[in-house]
């Protein structure tokens, strides 16, 4: 990180890419599909439009890790070349079963005058390459329009398969149903998946239940929420309600409190599954933009746009949600971290890829970061607030998301890259998900010091 960089010298098609986040070969990605741990190797599926840079004719991409660091394409799993999807072969889960792995899916078809209609389908596949669709599973259920969507399967401990999709009632308000199963291939509609009605935006997408030992979480995309403070700034947004799965699946929520897993500008429709290791990890489409913004963005002119997350594991003890990169990804860092010392405000970057870790002895009054002159991260101790905030790349305006932290600040960790930011703050208690696109020459991060007696580490790795 020593002398000048070699950042101005990069290709204009290069100088947006990113390494080590999953993006599509070309085209559009949209949410994490499928993923699996499966006969040991990892299987992440995507929701992609492989033509261009919109969201039309999405099939399943499809990419496998055997250390979640480094990822191998492969051909589309699933193309919409059936009359149950032709319109798009929608979000959905896998599971296996008799060593065969299923995926769920939703076949989109759109008809004259704008109508819409969904199939909930399978497909098979005995070895995670080549699959077999089978069609529809059952009829569209009674009470809801045709906005169901979004099957996540899972297996309970009573040996029954749990289906729940993302729903809109026929009154145009947001629901998630459930199905039962005892072979996967014949459901049974159970009605909702919560114990109570919960008034909350108009559609809910991508329902996830993710099960811990102290308590259960039901995680879900939500549209048509209005932002309330710092909250519900995105166009749409995800989070999710603690509570309980009862034995017939129902979730039973215990104070209806609707969370937001991320507090950037860029996240949407994650999907967790548990891994051989025992770990609930969770990918995140890093995407959700107002559709100008969407459009504006910088790489569509190198033939692509957006990226999933970095795999994060969840954890959940004693009340408090963390999200925190998976440790592989350690692997990635080069060489010693260059340390940084309080006098140095200004580090040059060498590299885009980089991860940075700051620890503080004690909470700061104060702290801001600067990212090649474009983020800013900063906290106020009195708020006990951290606020990012960047500028926007279609009205080259400053724009902001700030979340107030439960206890002082203790340490944030960021994973830089060159239009890409995830910063996990004191251990993933809250995290941060956001695109930026700086100037070549604007290639150095810069620290403040609030108080020459603070005490605070920083450690900066180069990623490879
Ligand atoms: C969420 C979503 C899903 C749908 C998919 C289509 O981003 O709208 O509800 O299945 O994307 O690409």
């Amino acid at each position: 990180m020593k002398g000048r960089n070699h950042l101005s010298s990069q290709s204009e098609a290069k100088k947006h890419q990113l390494s080590y986040h999953i993006v599509p070969p070309k085209g559009l990605l949209n949410d994490p599909n499928g993923l699996i741990q499966y006969k040991g190797v990892y299987h992440v599926f995507f929701q992609w439009n492989q033509h261009g840079t919109v969201h039309q004719s999405k099939s399943w991409g499809h990419v496998t890790s055997t250390d979640l660091v480094h990822w191998e394409y492969h051909e589309a799993a699933l193309e919409p070349n059936d009359w149950y999807d032709k319109d798009g072969v929608y979000s959905g889960s896998a599971v296996t079963k008799d060593d065969t792995l299923y995926l769920f899916y939703t076949g989109n078809v759109r008809g004259v005058n704008d109508s819409r209609e969904s199939y909930q389908c399978l497909a098979v596949s005995k070895d995670g390459f080549h699959f077999e669709k089978e069609g529809p599973l059952f009829e569209h259920p009674k009470g809801y329009t045709r906005h169901v969507r979004d099957p996540k399967v899972w297996q309970g401990e009573n040996g029954l398969w749990y289906m729940i999709l993302g729903a809109q009632r026929e009154d145009l308000t947001g629901d998630t149903i459930l199905y039962t199963s005892e072979d996967l291939l014949d459901w049974t509609f159970k009605g909702s998946l919560l114990e109570k009605k919960l008034p909350l935006g108009y559609m809910w997408e991508c329902p996830d239940v993710l099960q811990f030992k102290e308590k259960d979480l039901f995680v879900f995309s939500p549209q048509g929420l209005e932002p309330e403070g710092n909250k519900f700034q995105n166009i749409y947004q995800t989070g999710y309600l603690t509570g309980q799965l009862t034995p017939t699946g129902q979730f039973v929520s215990e104070n209806e409190e609707f969370v937001e897993l991320d507090r950037g500008f860029e996240f949407y429709a994650p999907q967790s599954f548990t891994d051989q290791k025992n770990r609930v990890i969770s990918f995140g489409w890093v995407g959700v933009m107002e559709p100008e913004v969407e459009a504006a963005v910088p790489t569509i002119k190198d033939g692509w746009v957006h990226a999933l997350t970095i795999p994060r594991e969840l954890t959940y003890q004693n009340g408090v949600l963390k999200q925190q990169p998976v440790e592989e990804l350690a692997a990635m860092r080069t060489g010693t971290p260059q340390k940084v010392e309080a006098e140095d405000s200004i580090v040059e970057l060498t590299s885009l890829q980089q991860e940075v870790i700051i620890n503080w002895k004690e909470d700061p009054k104060a702290f801001s970061m600067g990212i090649r002159d474009n983020v800013e991260i900063s906290y106020d101790q009195e708020t006990r607030t951290v606020t990012v905030s960047r500028i926007n790349w279609l009205t080259n305006e400053r724009e902001k998301r700030a979340v107030q932290l439960k206890k002082e600040l203790k340490n944030m960790r960021l994973f830089l890259e060159s239009s890409l930011i995830e910063l996990f703050v004191n251990d993933g208690e809250e995290v941060f998900t956001l695109r930026y696109f700086a100037e070549d020459k604007d290639d150095q991060l810069s620290f403040s010091l609030a108080d020459k007696n603070e005490q605070r580490e920083i450690s900066v790795y180069e990623l490879t």
